[in-house]
């Protein structure tokens, strides 16, 4: 089975254009031959994707496969070893750290463990993410300008947690947490948002809401949104589009509307079960890596 599919051609297709942002469709960052290798591991393998402006995009693979690598070479925190990599029409692999700065404010990420600083208010957490256009320390919440605190609210209130605002961080319930660290990459007002497995470390209802919060913000701020996920059933509800990888090379890329769930455990079954039969969609199967994870309000 050919796996490379339709998706890749749309996405730099004859209306894909580059460099232009801020126009659904537009090309928010593409990857052209990107390879990294650490060592003796290649992380990544001539790797090309465009990701279309507004588009939201699950990247679906083993531990491994280079889920987060990619995603890290979005955001400039790893450089290829080759290939291009460019962003919001700036080569993010060859900026100066000036100029890498100015890019990544335009990026927001979220990560698995929500990375939030637990002593500090949940407001103030969310006003850390205006840090980067703010010139010195802020060594108290007071020190943010009055704007950037009414912003910090203005987020907060956008993911449901207003009434949180002066709790420390650490009070809150994972989901909670994770929507605080939404809160503070919006602060941002990011063209394209980042996702590293946003909702692995979450129970299945706060999964859930973590994923349509994700989807109704990448609707309403027409945000370019890359997500890495583990559970196949809820990327294929999320996204627009899927991109399967293994050992490091893109294997799948398909609209979402147009993928079965089976032809998506293809990325998984080729390398954990190359003696298994074709899994069937219509049994559960404890196998599968979502088959305990799927959130249940996205159960159709
Ligand atoms: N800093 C590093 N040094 C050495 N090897 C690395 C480094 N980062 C990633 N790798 C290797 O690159 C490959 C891809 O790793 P990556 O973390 O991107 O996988 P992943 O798909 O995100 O996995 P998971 O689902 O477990 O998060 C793996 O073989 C990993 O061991
Ligand atoms: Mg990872």
């Amino acid at each position: 089975m050919q796996l490379i599919g339709t998706g890749a051609a749309r996405a730099g297709g004859e209306d894909g254009k580059d460099g232009k942002d801020g126009e659904a469709g537009y090309i928010a960052a593409s990857l052209r031959g990107v390879t990294k290798d650490f060592g003796a591991v290649r992380g990544l393998d001539r790797v090309d994707l465009d990701f279309r402006s507004g588009e939201v995009t699950v990247l679906l693979g083993l531990s491994g496969s280079g889920k987060s690598t990619l995603l890290r070479h979005l955001n400039g925190l790893q450089s290829p070893t080759a290939g291009e990599v460019t962003v919001l029409g700036t080569r993010i692999d060859a900026g100066d750290g000036r100029g890498l700065r100015r890019l990544r404010r335009g990026i927001g990420f979220i990560f698995q463990h929500f990375h939030l600083v637990e002593s500090m208010s949940v407001l103030e957490n969310v006003c850390t993410g205006r840090l980067g256009t703010l010139r010195g320390p802020r060594l108290s919440l007071m020190m943010y300008p009055r704007s950037v605190r009414a912003e910090a609210m203005a987020q907060l209130e956008r993911v449901g947690l207003a009434d949180r605002a002066f709790q420390r961080a650490d009070t809150l319930s994972g989901g909670q947490k994770q929507r605080v660290a939404i809160a503070r990459a919006l602060i941002q007002r990011p063209r394209i948002l980042l996702a590293d497995e946003p909702v692995a470390s979450l129970d299945p209802v706060s999964a859930a809401e973590v994923i349509d919060l994700l989807r109704e913000i990448g609707d309403e701020q027409g945000l370019t949104v890359i997500c890495s996920l583990h559970q196949v059933r809820t990327a294929l509800d999320f996204a627009d589009r899927i991109v399967g990888l293994q050992g490091g090379r893109v294997v799948l890329d398909e609209q979402a509307a147009g993928l079965t769930v089976d032809a998506a455990f293809t990325i998984y079954d080729r390398v954990a079960q190359p003696e298994t039969p074709q899994p069937d969609s219509t049994q559960p199967d404890s196998t599968r890596p979502d088959s305990t994870q799927r959130a249940p309000a996205l159960a159709g």
